[in-house]
This record gives C-alpha cells, sequence and structure tokens, in this order.
C-alpha cells in the first residue's frame, strides 16, 4: 500500500454529485469561452455533454480535470475543488477519475503494457507483479489479446488504440470515466463494438460516465441524461426527450436533422 492510503480512506466521501460545476467563468487570455456555466454529473449516470464544434466542450473537461484554472466559479470533483489545500484530498479526487483523451490517446514511446501500467505505477504501492495482474486483466475486459501488450501505439488498429486508452483508463477502477468523442474516426462496426464494450463494463462496475461526443447513435445507446454546451454555457440539461423539446437552433439541428431522425426511431 502507499503511504497515503490510509489518509485517502478519510478523504473519500461519497458524494451523489460526483461533478459540480456552477457559475463557472472560463477565459483563454481575454477570450470568454464559458460564462455562467452550470453542470452536474451525478453518481452512476452516463451524462452525455453535446455542443457545435468549438462551442467548448473539451475546454471543459479540461477545467472538470483541473487541467486548467477557471477565471471564476465552483469546480468540484467527488466534493473536491483543485484549489484545496490539502493534497491528500486532491490526489484521492484524482485518482477516481479516468480519461479518455480525444486525440492523442496513448503515449505513442511506450508499449500497450507500459501505457496501462502508467497510472499504476503513477499512484504507486503496487510491486509489479500487482501492476502485471491488473494490466492483463485490464485488457481482457477490453478484449485484447495478452500477446498484444509488448506491441507499440504505431502497430494498433484504431480501434485497438480506444481499447488500449479505455484499458489504461479503467485501471484505477474509477468511480468517473470521462470520454471525449470515444467513437469519433472508429467505422460504424467498430463504434458499436466500443459502445458495446462500455455498456458491459458500466453494467459490472456502476462507475458514473461523462462522455461528449457528436454521434447520435452512440448517445442514444449509452445516455441517461445529456446536457447542452452553446451560447457559453449550458442551455438544456435532462433527459434525451426533455433535451429535444427546448427551442434552441443548435437542438433543432442536432435532434431534428435527418441524422437525429434516424437514430432516434431506429430503437
Ligand atoms: N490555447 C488556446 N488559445 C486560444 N483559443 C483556444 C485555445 N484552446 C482552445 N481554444 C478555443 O476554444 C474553443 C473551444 O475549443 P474546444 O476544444 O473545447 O471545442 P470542442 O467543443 O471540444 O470542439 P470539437 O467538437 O471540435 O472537439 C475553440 O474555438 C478553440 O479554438
Ligand atoms: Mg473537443
Amino acid at each position: 500500500m502507499s503511504a497515503d492510503a490510509n489518509s485517502q480512506s478519510d478523504v473519500e466521501t461519497v458524494v451523489e454529485t460526483v461533478v459540480e460545476v456552477q457559475k463557472l467563468l472560463n477565459k483563454i487570455g481575454e477570450f470568454v469561452l464559458h460564462r455562467e456555466l452550470d453542470f452536474e454529473v451525478r453518481a452512476g449516470e452516463v451524462m452525455t455533454l453535446v455542443g457545435g464544434s468549438g462551442s467548448g466542450k473539451t475546454q471543459l473537461v479540461r477545467v472538470i480535470l483541473g487541467l486548467k484554472r477557471p477565471s471564476a466559479g465552483l469546480v468540484r470533483v467527488f466534493g473536491v475543488g483543485w484549489d484545496d489545500p490539502s493534497y491528500a484530498r486532491v490526489r484521492a479526487a484524482r485518482e477516481r477519475m479516468g480519461m479518455l483523451f480525444q486525440n492523442g490517446a496513448l503515449y505513442s514511446a511506450f508499449t500497450v503494457y507500459q501505457n496501462v501500467a502508467f497510472p499504476l505505477r503513477e499512484r504507486g504501492g503496487l510491486d509489479e507483479e500487482a501492476i502485471r495482474a491488473i494490466v492483463y486483466a485490464k485488457l481482457a475486459q477490453v478484449e485484447l489479446e495478452p500477446k498484444h501488450a509488448d506491441l507499440l501505439p504505431a502497430s494498433l488498429s484504431g480501434g485497438m488504440v480506444k481499447r488500449v486508452a479505455l484499458a489504461r483508463a479503467l485501471a484505477l477502477s474509477p468511480e468517473l470515466l470521462i470520454l471525449d468523442e470515444p467513437t469519433a474516426g472508429l467505422d460504424p462496426d467498430r463504434s458499436d463494438a466500443f459502445v458495446r464494450l462500455i455498456k458491459r463494463m458500466r453494467s459490472e462496475y456502476r462507475f458514473a460516465v461523462l462522455m461528449v461526443t457528436h454521434d447520435l447513435d452512440t448517445l442514444h445507446d449509452l445516455s441517461d441524461r445529456v446536457s447542452v454546451l452553446a451560447d457559453q454555457h449550458i442551455i438544456a440539461s435532462g433527459s434525451i426527450d426533455e433535451v429535444r423539446s427546448v427551442p434552441h437552433r443548435f437542438i433543432e439541428n442536432f435532434f431534428g436533422g435527418e441524422r437525429g431522425r434516424r437514430a432516434f426511431t431506429a430503437a
């Protein structure tokens, strides 16, 4: 066990809201990207964030991950703000999240094994034998074989890269998994397979998911709730049906277009 394992149990409180963003102001230089933005992800749910390209979805994820400091407003993950003075609390909250980034999913100089082992080594407290057991178990969960462990990312297909990145995101058994465009760049079959995989993992582990996607089929298959980012803030939040009925240009185009009709009538 790591030196601060005991202190972690003190600070891991059970919260119903795993992500809480209130009145966020987020500027990039003088440019205001988010203003008066409220957003939440509840324990165990799949919350899908949609919005036009460049509307600031990835940047919002970066703020939630603590990679970007907001200009004003409240951001809490598992009840902890990234400016919390307790390093143990911040670290414990960080280790309860797993992230699958939109681009550059894997470390290109590391093998599959080293990529999945990375967060386990970062956390510390495990010997190589324990790390190996977890890495191979995670690879099996995402339907990769042991023989793939020594490959470098450059020799993997797009679908395999996503699955290795998912194995890495799940290495610490997170309670919140963040997925930024998880099916972008995959063909429809691979995309369906990836959605099935996430569904299956969730039915086993019940983690919450914050997912960014443009893909209506993925949204339809996975979401419990949807939030729409437009005009610098969240303009609608709720079930798919609740959100679809909100009168707004982006919502009408996104859900009401030909793609939207196909995704929502096929079920
Ligand atoms: N470092 C930066 N400097 C200036 N502008 C930036 C910077 N980083 C991001 N932006 C701008 O912030 C806006 C939001 O970017 P973001 O990546 O969050 O969009 P997005 O909603 O994720 O889009 P997409 O759906 O295409 O992934 C974009 O207009 C982008 O140009
Ligand atoms: Mg993005």
